[in-house]
Parts: C-alpha cells; structure tokens; sequence
C-alpha cells in the first residue's frame, strides 16, 4: 500500500477537507494514474450527503469522484494496454467479475458483481473505494479508457460519467437525424446531452427553469428553448417528442413531460432525486408512451463514446477549480449555478 493524497467528506454534515488515503499496490493488471482533472457530478454531492441513503448508503469517509483524466504512470507486468506516459479516463466503475452475461455483453454497468469508483466494498483492501479527489488512482487496465490526445483534458473529464450518461441512452433510443428530442435541465449531463443530440443530427430541445441559461443553451446546440414554467410554451410541445432525456437532479413534475411525447415516445430519467417522483398513469397509458432509467453505460460504449467525441472535438464547458474550492462549487451546484460541469485542476492538491 502507498499513501495517495485525497479530499474527503468525515459526515454527510461534513465540508470535503485534506487527507491522505491508502492506495493498493499494483497487480499485474493494474494501471497506476496521476490525476491530472476530475469532473464534479451531482452524484458526488449526493453522495457525500448520503441523500441516497436507502439505496446506497454513504460508507465515510467519503472521497468522491468518478470523471477522472490523467496520466499513466507506472503498469503492471501483464498490462497491455497502456504504457507510462499515456492518457488515460476512468468512470464511474473500477471492476466487475468479467464472467456474467452482463459482463460478456459489454454491460459492464448491470453486473451483479460490479465495483464503484467511489462508495463501494474494495475488494483488494477490504474497506471501501476512494475516487477521483485524489492525487492518484489504481484501476484494472480493463477500466481504463482512452482519452484521444486531441481533446481538452479539463473539459473530457467530465466525459466518463456525464458523457457516458446521456450518450448511451441517446444511442439506445435511436437519436437520430430526423427525431425530436428534448433535453431537461442544462446542467452537467443536460448540456453534454445537449451536445450529442445535436451532434447525432437530432431537432433538440432544450427544457429549463433558468432563463439565464438560454442563450447558453442555443449556443451549444439547441434548436429550441422552453422555459419549463411557462405552460403555454409547455402545450406548444405538447405531443411532438421521440424521446426526451431527463437530467434534474430534484423533484419535479415528470408528467408535464411525458405529455409532450408522441405516440410509443419513450422518457428516460438519469437524473436521480433524492425523493420519489409522482407519476400519473393516464399519460403513459394515452399514446403507449413509456418512462425508462439508465445507468451510465458499459466499458466498450464508454470507449466508443470518448473516440466519437475525439472526431467530433466534443468536451464539457467546464468551469475549473482549484481543489480547495470544492466546498463552494457544491453550493453553487445545488444552486444550478454551474456553466456546464466544475473540473477539479489537481494540481492544486500538491500543496495540501
Ligand atoms: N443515471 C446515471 O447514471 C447518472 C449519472 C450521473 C449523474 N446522475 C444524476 O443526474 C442528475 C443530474 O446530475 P448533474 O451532475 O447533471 O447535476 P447538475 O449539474 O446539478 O444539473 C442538474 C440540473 O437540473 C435542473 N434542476 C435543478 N433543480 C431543479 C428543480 N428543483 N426543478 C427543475 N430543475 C432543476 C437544473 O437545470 P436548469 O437550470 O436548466 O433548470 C440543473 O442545472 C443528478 O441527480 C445525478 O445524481 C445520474
Ligand atoms: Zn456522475
Ligand atoms: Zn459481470
């Protein structure tokens, strides 16, 4: 074991402060990477609060972080993948056992066996994994993306999970050129779906309750913006979407939504409120309309999903912070006050 410097939460009461942490020392299939940038996602702080204690309760201390870049720097004797020096991403997921259907069909998210980055039992320390708030981390090479060279560092972080996150349901739910989709709530994972929906050529719509976000949301992609509190805007839609992604992080009326879609028009929520969400029947049952979750996305997606980024020079607007700022862009998220996504700059940890 070796000691890796960290931040960490002691309480779901507690602010995020300096500690050291141990670290694994390397098997034969681990990479060992300096982190360079880690994004901070609003699972982080719920997280950290334990907000989803009846699911996944918090185990503290707590060192959050799962969109993580950086450099390769030591590997072990079987790793094939990687050499000192590369670039490299990890998510969201550390391990799986390799050998379920799941796991044999690239669903490396659904496996019954599967590791967290952050949050999880640890299976080579015996405690709990520590993420991406860190100096460094040690993966299983088969965690470990490519991160293609051309692309900002700062701003691909938040590609392993917010990235990752929309993309896949967005491919799952046929997002294409013809279809009318819509997006709600231009965050970290709304904007980057906002990015891919137009990237994949998709007549997007941008659902908010920030008016100040709107001119953002047309220069990223959009090709319309609703203010998600103005009824009448609301009723224009009403009927007209394939699909609409749904990425807010607290409670808020999913029906108004699901009214907006046309017939057989699929809802998939990846935003994941503390509290339950109401749901009326008679929107799904009018229009065969249906209401999905999703959950990241597997190992060979997330790959697929950086190299299409790669050749479209796809990153997130990032906002970067020295890692002492932590504390405060927690505030300002739960304000949705964050343009798109905050990128940790790792550096700044050296001088703790
Ligand atoms: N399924 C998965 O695998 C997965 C992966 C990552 C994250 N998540 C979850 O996805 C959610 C979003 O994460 P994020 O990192 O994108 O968070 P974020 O950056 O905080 O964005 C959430 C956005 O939701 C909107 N919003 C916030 N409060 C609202 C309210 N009371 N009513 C309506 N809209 C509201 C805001 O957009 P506007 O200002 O535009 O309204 C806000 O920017 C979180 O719950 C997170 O845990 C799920
Ligand atoms: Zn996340
Ligand atoms: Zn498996």
């Amino acid at each position: 074991m070796y000691n890796a410097k960290a931040y960490s939460a002691a309480s779901a009461k507690s602010p995020l402060a300096s500690t050291t942490i141990a670290r694994r020392d390397l098997t034969e299939h681990d990479v060992l990477i300096e982190i360079l940038f880690c994004g901070i996602c609003h699972s982080d702080l719920h997280q950290v609060r334990n907000e989803w204690s009846g699911v996944m309760p918090t185990v503290y201390p707590c060192v959050p972080g799962h969109e993580i870049v950086g450099r390769v720097t030591k590997v072990g004797s079987a790793v094939k993948k990687f050499k000192p020096g590369d670039l490299a991403g990890v998510g969201c997921m550390v391990d799986s056992d390799g050998t379920c259907p799941e796991c044999q069909a690239g669903f490396e998210q659904f496996c019954p066996n599967m590791t967290l980055t952050y949050n999880s039992p640890d299976k080579h320390t015996g405690g709990v994994t520590y993420g991406g708030y860190s100096d460094s981390v040690v993966v299983d090479q088969r965690f470990v993306l490519r991160v293609p060279s051309n692309l900002n560092l700062a701003g691909a972080a938040p590609l392993l999970c917010a990235g990752i996150t929309t993309y896949s349901p967005m491919r799952h739910w046929g997002v294409t050129k013809d279809k009318k989709v819509g997006v709600v709530g231009l965050g970290g994972l709304g904007h980057m779906g906002v990015k891919f929906a137009h990237a994949l050529g998709a007549h997007t719509v941008v659902f908010t309750t920030s008016p100040n976000k709107k001119e953002d949301a047309l220069r990223l992609g959009a090709d319309e913006v609703v203010l998600s509190h103005d009824a009448d805007e609301m009723a224009r839609h009403a009927g007209s979407f394939d699909f609409i992604l749904d990425a807010v992080a607290a409670n808020h009326d999913i029906n108004a939504y699901i009214h907006l879609l046309r017939r057989d028009g699929n809802i998939t929520l990846v935003g994941a409120p503390e509290k339950p969400l109401a749901l009326a029947a008679f929107g799904l049952i009018m229009g065969r309309r249906s209401l999905s979750g999703s959950p990241i996305g597997g190992i060979p997606e997330t790959q697929k999903m950086l190299d299409f980024c790669g050749q479209h020079n796809i990153t997130a607007d990032v906002e970067i912070i020295p890692i002492q700022k932590v504390n405060e862009a927690y505030e300002r998220m739960v304000k949705s006050d964050v343009k798109y996504r905050f990128s940790i700059d790792m550096a700044s940890l050296k001088s703790e």
